[in-house]
This record gives C-alpha cells, sequence and structure tokens, in this order.
C-alpha cells in the first residue's frame, strides 16, 4: 500500500515507519526539516519535506496515497493558544485528505478526546477529531492513546531538586503507554480494509503514583522515592518555574486534574482494551534512569 505518515521520525512515526516499510509497503514521511532528509532515505521511505501548516504540501503529498497517519505535533513553543493551533492543523490535514481523495485514514488522538472541555490541550484533539469526523467517504480511526511515559521525563527536575516527584494527579492508576505499542496498534489499523475501529485505545500499563516513584526510584538508585500530591495551583507554578510557558502550564495543569478526577480516563474504563503493549513502566524505567543521570 502506499502510505504517508506525519510526524517525521518522532517517537511513534519512526518505529511507525519502520514497521511498515519491514511489510513491504511504500511509505512517505513528511518532516519539516531538510536535514531530515537522508535519514528518512535510508529507512527505506521517501521524504516529503514540508509543513503541516501549509495545506497545498498536504494536498500534493497525500495524492495517490491509500492511507494517511495524521498527527499534531506537541510543537507549542510560540503558539498563543494551543487549541486553535490543533484546530488549524486539524482543518488543513481535513482539506487535504478530501483534496487529494484519500480513503484510509487513521487520526493520532488521545483519551480523554471523548469530552469537549476541562481535559487542557486534549480539547484540540477533540476538536480534531469532530473536524476528521465531517470528512466524507473515509473510513476513520481514532487512536486514543494513554498517557505516554515520556512524559514522566518532566519530572526529572522535580526529584533532582526536591527529592520527589510532585504531581496534581496519581492518587489513583493512571493508564499509560509507549510511543512504540502505539506505534504497532497504527500499523496494523493503517493496512485495514475492512472491521476498522472507529476509536481504539492504547494501553501498556496501568500504576499508581506510589508505584510509579518505586520503580522510577530504584532504577535511578533512590529506592525512598516518594510520589507527593500536590494541588492544581501548586502543579502550575511549579510548571512555571521548570521554564514552561504560563499557557502551556495552565493546559498541562488542567490535563493532570482531569487523571486526577477520572474525567480524562472515563471512556477509556468504559472500552477498557487489553494491557496489549509490550513496554511496561519497569522497561522505560531503565530509559528514565539513562536520562536521569544525563540531565
Ligand atoms: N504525551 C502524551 O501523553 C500524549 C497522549 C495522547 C496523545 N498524544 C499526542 O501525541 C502527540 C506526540 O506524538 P509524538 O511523540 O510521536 O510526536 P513527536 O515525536 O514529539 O513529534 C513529531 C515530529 O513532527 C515534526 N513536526 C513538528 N512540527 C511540524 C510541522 N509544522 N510540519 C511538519 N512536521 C512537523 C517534528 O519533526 P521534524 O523536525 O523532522 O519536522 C517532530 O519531531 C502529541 O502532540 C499529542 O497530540 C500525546
Amino acid at each position: 500500500m502506499k502510505i504517508v505518515i506525519t510526524g517525521s521520525l518522532g517517537h511513534i512515526s519512526q518505529p511507525l515507519a519502520q514497521a511498515l516499510v519491514a511489510q513491504g509497503h511504500t511509505i512517505t514521511v513528511i518532516s519539516s526539516s531538510e536535514a531530515r532528509k537522508t535519514e528518512i532515505e535510508v529507512l527505506g521511505a521517501k521524504a516529503a519535506i514540508g509543513s503541516l501548516k501549509d495545506t497545498d504540501f498536504l494536498t500534493k503529498t497525500f495524492t495517490g496515497a491509500e492511507a494517511v497517519y495524521g498527527m499534531i505535533p506537541p510543537n507549542y513553543e510560540g503558539e498563543p493558544d494551543i487549541i486553535k493551533y490543533y484546530e488549524e492543523l486539524g482543518k488543513n490535514y481535513a482539506e487535504a485528505i478530501k483534496n487529494a481523495g484519500v480513503k484510509r485514514v487513521v487520526h493520532l488522538s488521545s483519551f480523554g478526546a471523548h469530552h469537549a472541555e476541562g481535559t487542557g490541550m486534549i480539547v484540540g484533539s477533540h476538536r480534531v477529531e469532530e473536524l476528521f469526523n465531517k470528512i466524507p467517504d473515509i473510513t476513520l480511526t481514532h487512536m486514543r492513546p494513554t498517557s505516554f511515559y515520556y512524559n514522566l521525563y518532566g519530572f526529572i527536575g522535580s526529584i533532582k531538586a526536591t527529592g520527589s516527584i510532585m504531581a496534581n494527579y496519581g492518587k489513583d492508576k493512571t493508564p499509560m503507554v509507549a510511543p512504540e505499542d502505539i506505534a504497532s496498534a497504527i500499523a496494523e489499523e493503517l493496512v485495514k480494509t475492512d472491521h476498522a475501529e472507529k476509536v481504539r485505545y492504547v494501553a501498556s500499563d496501568e500504576r499508581t503514583g506510589a508505584e510509579i516513584a518505586s520503580v522510577l526510584g530504584k532504577a535511578i538508585g533512590k529506592p525512598d522515592l516518594q510520589w507527593q500530591l500536590i494541588d492544581d495551583e501548586a502543579m502550575k507554578k511549579a510548571l512555571e518555574s521548570a521554564g514552561m510557558p504560563s499557557n502551556f502550564a495552565s493546559k498541562l495543569t488542567e490535563l493532570y486534574a482531569a487523571i486526577r478526577t477520572g474525567k480524562m480516563a472515563e471512556d477509556y474504563y468504559k472500552h477498557k482494551p487489553d494491557l496489549t503493549g509490550k513496554i511496561k513502566l519497569e522497561e522505560f524505567a531503565k530509559e528514565f534512569a539513562a536520562a536521569f543521570s544525563h540531565q
């Protein structure tokens, strides 16, 4: 099949491109960076260099494709309104998919995207789902992965500065996932010609904050590492003092609060998938330990 992958050689898109090339598909990978061209070609894929903000470029790149994987990069820097940023790219995708006549579309959404508000930047994924739902004559799957393990890197600063993980969620279990496991699920979906799922959740593990602190603590040589619950205001302040722009910190605090209240995972638990992801927290802890020692 001819498949276009957005997201360059990012966390999900690189293993996705590798899996699809290995299956013999003809893959085009979109990157915004000319410097990535050779790396993409070495993988056995074609590179299309341009921006997801450019609808004409997207239309041209999608033309002739049988399937498209569409994701919104977390490229929030300089974006005054994160939800508008999601909408802008969502509209571009919708127009390009229509113009190019693509028939199979897999969209990277998120758990929590069933809600129209109160979930931080995931409201953006909700809006993009709505935009994609209006595209006529396509077979569409919204992938709704749970919380990426790599979000936990954001707590390295807190561990180094205070000796503990401080967050406004974590009393209950948070479902988590590795990008490689999301890529495997997307690879399965993209080549489906029938029985495609409309919404597909992906998770690799479910752990409480205390369990996460225990596993990560052992991996970094701090077996007594604690997960400390803080309130929303303290969370936002901690993110800002770590250098996060205020609009991003507000959205992330709201998202974490929605994990705490159960709002984010409500629909996930109603349609709970098997924890098919192969990468469990203990495996991720090895990568976490390496990142911890380098920061
Ligand atoms: N974090 C979570 O817990 C979570 C949970 C559910 C869903 N999600 C979704 O997952 C997404 C992240 O996925 P990921 O980790 O695979 O992404 P990623 O690796 O962080 O980024 C993908 C790549 O997209 C490319 N890119 C950025 N801006 C571009 C533009 N304007 N035009 C073309 N390409 C551009 C960049 O590569 P180049 O520099 O080569 O262009 C970037 O490395 C989030 O944005 C969110 O929507 C996240």
